[in-house]
């Protein structure tokens, strides 16, 4: 079976995707996270955000892989595990920039569909159920309010114990600059596909969103 879910970015989707995974034991594969990864070895290697071919030898010679852990996912770059690296706020400044490049998202796409390969998946990212699975067997489109995301991403950081650097008011003028970047980009930008089922979390705790996603799931199954 395949779950696909879109949306514009702290719409929740990562955080419902792994606990419906961990429910039903599918493999979780956070795509937003490969993009970020590219976006890492431009900055490595040195290179400009908009040097598609620079970018993708780069890609090339350091390889991207997903490891499914008990957390969640692991991401590894040139074999070093970078998944806290790759959420900093420089990557998450310019992974827009480089999740336009067409070369980059067709390398990332193959990619995508071989780790959907065989085995029961939840993908999640802006474009799995139009483009990347869209033969998925279900998709959410999972949306939230520019400002209650924003509330989400404070709340989050001040969890985690990490020192706000940004009022809500500018977490949320960020948010909706990356939500037109990424709406507004020439290839696969992020939008609803036909069949796919909105969810607006905006007024949902976690549990509630999980409980819909799995009833969308359930629903399926029994049809199939
Ligand atoms: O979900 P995220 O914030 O980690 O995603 C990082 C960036 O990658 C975001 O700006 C949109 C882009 N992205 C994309 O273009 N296509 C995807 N399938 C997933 C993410």
């Amino acid at each position: 079976m395949q779950v696909a879910i879109d949306g514009p970015a702290s719409a929740g989707k990562s955080t419902v995707a792994k606990i419906v995974a961990g429910k039903l034991s599918f493999v979780y594969i956070d795509t937003g996270a490969m993009y970020r990864a590219c976006t890492l070895i431009a900055r490595n290697h040195g290179l400009a955000y908009s040097d598609e071919a620079g970018i993708l030898k780069a890609i090339d010679q350091d390889g991207i892989v997903l490891e499914p852990g008990e957390n969640g996912q692991k991401v590894l770059v040139a074999g070093e595990d970078v998944s806290l690296e790759i959420r900093t706020p420089e990557i998450t400044a310019n992974v827009s920039e480089v999740s336009a490049l067409p070369g980059v998202r067709a390398k990332m796409v193959e990619l995508q569909r071989e780790l959907a390969g065989s085995t029961d998946v939840i993908m999640d990212g802006r474009d799995i159920g139009t483009t990347v699975l869209p033969n998925a067997d279900v998709k959410i489109f999972l949306v939230a309010s520019a400002r209650s995301r924003a509330e989400r991403r404070m709340l989050d950081w001040q969890q985690k114990g990490i020192e706000a650097k940004q009022t809500v008011e500018e977490i949320e003028a960020d948010i909706a600059k990356r939500d037109y970047l990424d709406s507004h980009r020439e290839v696969s930008p992020l939008q609803k596909a036909d069949d796919a089922i909105e969810i607006d979390s905006t007024n949902l705790t976690i549990d509630q969103v999980v409980d819909a996603i799995l009833a969308e799931i359930a629903k399926k199954r029994n049809n199939l």
